[in-house]
């Protein structure tokens, strides 16, 4: 069952060329300059009359959210606010009928964020879901959604879901600003060729699976690691460090990589890791400016690069190359080696990969 890998989060870490491909099947139609969701379809008015789209989740689902924070306001330019859902769902939010709430959530059934669109739904919100597992509670309770095709997902840490979560999301904001005209149709095309191009990117991002493995037998008896990425790779930073912590139980951090100067920094000696994602799109010279900073400190660097790169190849003590992308989408590709290092790191330490202590897959209670 575990098809030939020897953990379901190895398998499902390997299935998301395909179940990207299958979550914009039907969906993204990149020659025709076509994307067509039916939940999205026949709420666009609810979408674009929207005052504000407020994400809930928790956990990885947030962090897709975040991610989705980044490109809705860059592509359709409605304004967004992420939430975690135990934080929305008790502090009386202000929320009324002109807002859009948006539930991610792979299980469907996280106590948390369902409990957050019953209270929006009270407050007249129209409640948008995101969910993986066809029929679960949230996909229930929800006005509309539209489902990630992601397949089970059995490790408990996740992966595939994330990836799919952002496929979607991606397509939503793309789909609002074709019908809002906040995209030039030239930059509207392109990026519907571009995330066709994604899971053979994907596939080659898989590749960094063997200096993912060697980075990780360096690096394994770590007692703290530090995540830094900018722009849309800041919540791949956090998404990097949750699933080092998750499955390796080694403590981890994620930032904004401007935000290390503001207290990290003090943590940067010769004993700490720093994961940088620095991809060539996006702020390039603002990130290797921070790596410079952690150099100085003698700060151990693994750097998460594009194909090519040679400045950071000269800072670093690791690189991790990955193929180019556009900056908007660059999260489904900068991820892939993340996860890799976290699955490397647990496994050499002797950890439950599939099933870390603590941990269970669906929280349904608070
Ligand atoms: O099923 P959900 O997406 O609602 O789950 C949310 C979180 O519990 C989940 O993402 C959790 O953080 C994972 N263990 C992350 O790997």
């Amino acid at each position: 069952e575990k098809g030939g890998y020897d953990h379901f989060m190895l398998k499902e870490i390997y299935e998301q060329p395909n179940v990207i491909k299958d979550t914009y099947r039907g969906r993204l139609h990149a020659n025709e300059g076509i994307i067509q969701m039916a939940g999205v379809e026949d709420n666009l008015e609810k979408f674009i009359n929207a005052e504000r789209i407020i994400i809930v989740a928790c956990g990885t689902s947030w962090h897709a959210g975040l991610v989705a924070e980044y490109v809705i306001e860059e592509f359709s330019r409605i304004p967004v606010e992420v939430e975690y859902a135990s934080e929305f769902r008790y502090r009386n939010p202000i929320i009324s009928s002109k807002d859009v709430v948006i539930a991610i959530s792979q299980s469907g059934e996280t106590a948390d964020t369902l409990a957050a669109i019953k209270l929006a739904k009270e407050k007249g919100a129209f409640v948008f879901g995101v969910c993986n597992v066809v029929g679960s509670s949230i996909s229930r309770e929800t006005h509309a959604g539209a489902y990630t095709h992601a397949g089970p997902e059995i490790g408990v840490a996740s992966t595939k879901a994330f990836t799919t979560q952002i496929t979607v999301l991606t397509m939503i904001a793309l789909r609002l600003a074709k019908v809002k005209g906040t995209l030039s149709n030239s930059d509207f095309h392109r990026y519907l060729q571009e995330l066709e191009l994604i899971p053979e990117k994907v596939l080659e991002a898989l590749s960094t699976n063997d200096i993912a493995k060697e980075i990780a037998t360096k690096y394994k008896d770590a007692s703290n690691c530090l995540y830094l990425g900018r722009g849309y790779n800041f919540p791949v930073a956090l998404e990097g460090a949750l699933k080092l912590k998750e499955i390796s139980y080694i403590h981890a951090e994620g930032y904004p990589a401007a935000e290390m100067k503001h207290g990290p920094i003090a943590l940067i000696d010769e004993k700490m890791p720093v994961i940088v994602i620095a991809p060539k799109q996006g702020h390039y010279d603002k990130v290797v400016s921070n790596i410079q900073e952690i150099k100085s400190r003698s700060g151990k660097i693994i750097a998460v690069v594009t194909k090519g790169d040679t400045q950071v190849k000269e800072l670093a003590d690791h690189v991790i190359e990955i193929p180019e992308t556009s900056d908007a989408l660059s999260p489904l590709i900068t991820t892939i080696p993340l996860q890799l290092l976290s699955y490397h790191i647990a496994v050499l330490r002797d950890c439950n990969v599939d099933q870390p202590r603590n941990l269970a897959k669906s929280v349904t209670v608070e």
